[in-house]
């Protein structure tokens, strides 16, 4: 058995590396750059500040701040629109998922044909992209080492993936300090979709000892974090320990996978704007739950990991020590803990199963086969 493993070809960490951002973009021969990003990361000015940064060092830089939460194909074309309009050559995500996916979409699609539809799937991108670098403000989406974007077809309702190593970033700076300022609850869902990645990443059918090592890591870093940098977000200590964990859980992801409850939550985000993050918590610990069985022993590892106390249990008891872990964590730092509390209705469900059980390539790597009537019973016990 082979195993192949994809990482951002540099990757720069750690409070103030934002300040390197002028000598790397040296390095790239662009001309025309454009940041993009969202209205909360303008708000923030961190936006202005890395623009600022740039043109103190001489280069062109315009912002595109229009991105949209849980983007749709719309989203994209108009910000494809202004890249091609305006000869941009260099393309700079700042934000989360969002604007870093978005970044991605435009790079790839600057120098392949046909609609961004098309290259819906899996390997279906036949041609690299233009330079692009990936800033991230949240510490959750690991967007920036990953080689997939994920935008929303309203037609459908669904959100979709588009992977390929063609949309990893050329560069990836991890700043923790740019998420000091991040509002308690965004700090909470996105901490919670980057724990989302690390539990599956570590217990896909995928996984690698290499992805094992970042996705334990991942799961410690976060666990024992996100707690104070939810209720304290000027502590710049869980600051760090969150940014890497969300780093290292999308290093995880990026070459093991995420698994069902990825598949669950994105139709959850399709049809009913439930955020990313919030959809993940929603269905983690249910879908945990359904898995255990397909991998007693790692999510005892997991159960470990978060701190339980697995001695004198038995391995089944151990394992569901993680579901208990992940329950208590989302409860403590205010995440909604059933799909009733944001508004899913129980006549949703025939629709929502429908839209996870489409998601072919996440389910193929979960620890144990779900089929429609598995993932239906998951949805009743979340509702
Ligand atoms: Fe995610």
């Amino acid at each position: 058995l082979f195993t192949e493993y994809f990482q951002v070809p540099t990757l720069i960490f750690g409070n103030g590396s934002i300040g390197e951002l002028g000598k790397k973009v040296r390095g790239f021969n662009a001309s025309k750059i454009l940041i993009i990003t969202d209205n909360g990361v303008m708000k923030a000015g961190i936006a202005q500040k890395i623009s600022k940064i740039l043109e103190d060092d001489g280069f062109s830089v315009k912002i595109y701040s229009d991105v949209e939460p849980e983007p749709p194909i719309e989203n994209f074309e108009d910000c494809f629109n202004v890249a091609k309009s305006g000869n941009f050559d260099l393309f700079i995500g700042v934000g989360g998922g969002s604007s870093i996916d978005i970044s991605k979409a435009v790079s790839v699609m600057m120098n392949n044909q046909g609609k961004v539809q098309d290259y819906f799937g899996v390997k279906k991108i036949t041609r690299p992209g233009y330079p692009k670098i990936a800033i991230p403000t949240t510490s959750g989406t690991g967007s920036e080492v990953t080689k997939i974007f994920v935008l929303k077809d309203k037609r459908q309702e669904l959100k979709i993936g588009v992977v390929s190593p063609y949309n990893l970033p050329d560069l990836a700076i991890v700043d923790p300090e740019l998420t000091v300022n991040l509002p308690a609850k965004i700090t909470a869902s996105t901490g919670m979709d980057a724990l989302t990645h690390a539990i599956e990443a570590y217990t896909a059918l995928n996984s690698t000892t290499t992805t094992d090592l970042f996705a334990e890591k991942a799961i410690r870093l976060i666990s024992n974090n996100l707690r104070t940098a939810v209720a304290n977000g000027n502590d710049i200590e869980a600051r760090t320990n969150m940014a890497r964990g969300s780093l290292y859980a999308g290093i995880a992801f990026a070459n093991a996978s995420c698994t069902a409850v990825h598949a669950l939550s994105f139709p959850l985000g399709g049809k009913y704007n439930i955020p990313h993050g919030i959809a993940n918590a929603l269905m983690l610990p249910y879908v945990m739950e359904y898995n255990l069985v397909g991998n007693l022993v790692k999510f005892a590892d997991i159960a470990k990991f978060m701190g339980e106390n697995i001695q004198g249990l038995s391995l089944r008891q151990a394992a569901q020590g993680a579901v208990k872990a992940v329950k208590v964590l989302a409860k403590d730092i205010g995440i909604p803990q059933k799909l009733s509390e944001v508004n899913i209705p129980e006549t949703a469900i025939v629709q929502l199963v429908d839209g996870a059980y489409s998601c072919t390539r996440l389910l193929v790597v979960n620890p144990r086969k779900m089929e429609l009537d598995d993932i239906k019973q998951i949805y009743e016990k979340a509702i």
